[in-house]
């Protein structure tokens, strides 16, 4: 799969996040703390809308909607169950003031 435009980097400010999709996958780009993340909007425990869950911009971490787990946005691994599997993280990267997400991972 390609890379896919997300955006200017000026829409994507710290704590913000936006959906981006191609084909039938869709990922949550994050700005935590100024650093961007990408995440695969799949739970790996029920495949819950894990990026419609809500995410604490201190700890990088979003909380999976349906029964709690939390992920680490940096590594895409749970921190707490029932989820134990990572879900799948995408490479994030600006070019002249564009924000990029490489989905070929
Ligand atoms: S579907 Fe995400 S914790 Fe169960």
């Amino acid at each position: 799969m390609p890379e896919v435009e997300v955006g200017p980097a000026g829409e994507l400010p710290p704590g913000s996040m936006k959906m981006v999709a191609l084909g039938d996958l869709e990922v949550g780009v994050y700005n935590c703390g100024g650093e961007l993340f990408a995440l695969e909007d799949r739970c790996s425990h029920d495949d819950g809308p894990l990026c419609e869950g809500a995410w604490d911009t201190d700890r990088c971490v979003v909380v999976c909607p349906r029964h709690g787990s939390e992920f680490d946005l940096r590594t895409g691994r749970p921190r707490t169950l029932p989820a134990y599997l990572p879900v799948r993280t995408f490479a994030v990267r600006v070019v002249d003031g564009t924000v990029f997400v490489d989905l070929t991972q």
